[in-house]
């Protein structure tokens, strides 16, 4: 508003010789309108109607440029043979210089993009995408990792943190690659990237690339994670560390946890450990403690991710025929989050999306065992990292699935990090500091200690006092500059 303020007077001055600002106020950039068609086959109210035109205008004004399913890159190579595609990790495109002047990243760092194979839940080679964010120096470390942190003439590598992205949505135009604060912005690739670390971040197969995304489906998820690090180690053998670190929150903490537990069956050279922040360990309990019903988006997108991997799985078994109307309506717009959440969760309360009895079914048990975290084998160290106050991904949930884990393996080394009062994302960044000190202590090759540890965080009682109101949540977003300065 102060800008506005300043400028026009000086627009006044100089009249026609600039060109005309846009307002960046609630004039997104898209004059996206849903045809009575639309608004009729989905049985949309007039208020979900504009919501929905309001929220997919929002998320096209954050889109990298052009939308992701317009972008150029997102398309595979004209000689992508789909009868015989290649190995899981092959570099099917790379990016060297992404133009971030497109991104709303912090001043410093530069990104490039890759599409890769990636490999489905039944072992299939399925392309991808995925972004790599570089800090002007990599970070070194005073003690050599079990690697090598150099090339073989002495160059320091960048340090890889491989970055599982939480929710952004489950069309191909949510690529976390393709937006302008890569989805999770300072939560974490922000942050890790200006810690000095090369951040690897796939978007979730189905996301980017045209696919169809396996929402949920947590060890393909897992796949795309280690695969997305082979393939930019692939595409830049002189700049990246063959060791990396997992870390994820909220889906990605899921993803983290199930990527430890890939590690354990299927172990990759150069893994140090994973960060699982407010991670879903088991998603139906989460789901069930949860009253919001924010999750009946969410249980849309995983009834999508299991029709795709699930052969007796058809959507009419979990989703009323207004639910199913409504994410045809979501894939027709290709909106995303803010769309699903528009469509499912506010709109759930007039009309019901979800078939009783959803939670109960064959598929929902054949979902819960497929995507457990706890009580199986890890790789770790882990990190987990829980706010007492989330209500999305649960404590006690987490609490459970930690504490089976550590029952059935107590000489595995895992770190469980409780949060007083912090809710889902901001565990991120109340713990901050700590958990980029046990990304750097795994490269330096400190030993993370042995069994399971459990500490409960809260800040010093003078600032946790009487009459204390809380901590702080989200109350912003990332704004593209239009002005210039
Ligand atoms: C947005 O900007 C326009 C033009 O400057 C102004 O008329 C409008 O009131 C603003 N809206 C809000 C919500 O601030
Ligand atoms: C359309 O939605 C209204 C509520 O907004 C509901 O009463 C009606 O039954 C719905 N119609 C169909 C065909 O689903
Ligand atoms: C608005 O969208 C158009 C078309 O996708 C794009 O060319 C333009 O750069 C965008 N402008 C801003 C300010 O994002
Ligand atoms: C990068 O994006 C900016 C902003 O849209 C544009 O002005 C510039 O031409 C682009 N650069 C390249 C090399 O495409
Ligand atoms: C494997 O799963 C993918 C979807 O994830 C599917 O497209 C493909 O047909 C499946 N392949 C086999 C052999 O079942
Ligand atoms: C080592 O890395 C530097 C910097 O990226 C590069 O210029 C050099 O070619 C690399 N050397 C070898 C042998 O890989
Ligand atoms: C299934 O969902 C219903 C309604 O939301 C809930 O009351 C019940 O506890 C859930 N059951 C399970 C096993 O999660
Ligand atoms: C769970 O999945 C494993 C394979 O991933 C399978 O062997 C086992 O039978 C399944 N258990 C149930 C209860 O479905
Ligand atoms: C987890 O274990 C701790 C320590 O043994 C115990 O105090 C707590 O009640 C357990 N919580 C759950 C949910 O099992
Ligand atoms: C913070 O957590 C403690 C322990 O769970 C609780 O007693 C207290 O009421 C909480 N404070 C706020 C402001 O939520």
């Amino acid at each position: 508003m102060a800008i506005k303020k300043l400028l026009s007077p000086i627009l006044l001055l100089l009249g026609c010789a600039y060109a005309q600002l846009q307002s960046q106020n609630n004039t997104f950039n898209s004059t996206f309108r849903l045809t009575s068609q639309q608004i009729k086959a989905a049985n949309l109210s007039e208020t979900t109607a504009h919501n929905v035109e309001v929220a997919l205008n929002f998320e096209r004004s954050n889109n990298a440029g052009s939308l992701t399913q317009d972008d150029p890159f997102y398309v595979l190579p004209k000689d992508y043979d789909y009868a015989n595609p290649p190995p899981p990790g092959t570099v099917l495109k790379v990016e060297e210089h992404t133009n971030i002047s497109l991104y709303t990243l912090p001043m410093g760092l530069s990104m490039s993009r890759i599409l890769y194979s990636s490999e489905a839940l039944n072992g299939s080679s399925v392309p991808a995408s995925a972004y790599v964010l570089w800090p002007y120096l990599p970070r070194t470390f005073s003690k050599l990792t079990p690697y090598s942190d150099t090339n073989s003439s002495g160059q320091a590598l960048f340090p890889v943190v491989a970055l599982a992205h939480g929710t952004s949505g489950q069309t191909t135009a949510c690529a976390p690659s393709n937006l302008r604060g890569l989805w999770d912005d300072f939560h974490e690739p922000f942050a890790i990237a200006l810690a000095g670390y090369a951040v690897v971040a796939p978007d979730y197969v189905g996301l980017g690339v045209a696919e169809i995304s396996t929402y949920f489906i947590l060890p393909a998820h897992a796949n795309d994670v280690f695969h997305g690090v082979a393939a930019a180690q692939k595409a830049w053998p002189d700049q990246l560390s063959q060791e990396f670190v997992v870390a994820g929150q909220s889906q990605g903490g899921a993803v983290a946890w199930a990527s430890a537990q890939r590690q354990a069956k299927r172990p990759v050279k150069g893994y140090l450990g994973t960060m699982a922040a407010s991670p879903f360990t088991n998603v139906l309990a989460d789901i069930s403690a949860d009253a919001m019903a924010e999750n009946n988006a969410r249980v849309v997108g995983i009834a999508q991710g299991l029709n795709s991997v699930l052969p007796t799985f058809s959507l009419s078994d979990w989703l009323t025929d207004a639910g199913i109307a409504r994410w045809k309506l979501l894939h027709e717009i290709q909106g995303c989050g803010a769309t699903g959440g528009q469509l499912f969760n506010t709109g759930a309360r007039t009309v019901p999306i979800l078939r009783d009895g959803w939670n109960t079914s064959e598929a929902a048990m054949w979902f819960s065992n497929v995507t457990t975290n706890g009580g199986r084998p890890f790789a770790g160290p882990m990190l987990v990292l829980q706010g007492t106050d989330d209500p999305n991904a649960n404590e006690p949930v987490t609490t459970l699935s930690v504490n089976k884990t550590c029952a059935m393996y107590p000489d595995n080394q895992l770190e469980y990090i409780r949060w007083e009062n912090i809710t889902h994302v901001p565990v991120l960044y109340a713990g901050q500091h700590l958990w980029l000190d046990w990304i750097r202590d795994r490269f330096a090759g400190v030993e993370a200690p042995k069994g399971c540890s459990t500490q409960t965080m809260k800040p010093p009682s003078r600032i946790n006092g009487a009459g204390f109101k809380g901590w702080a949540s989200q109350t912003w977003f990332l704004e593209y500059d239009v002005y210039g300065i």
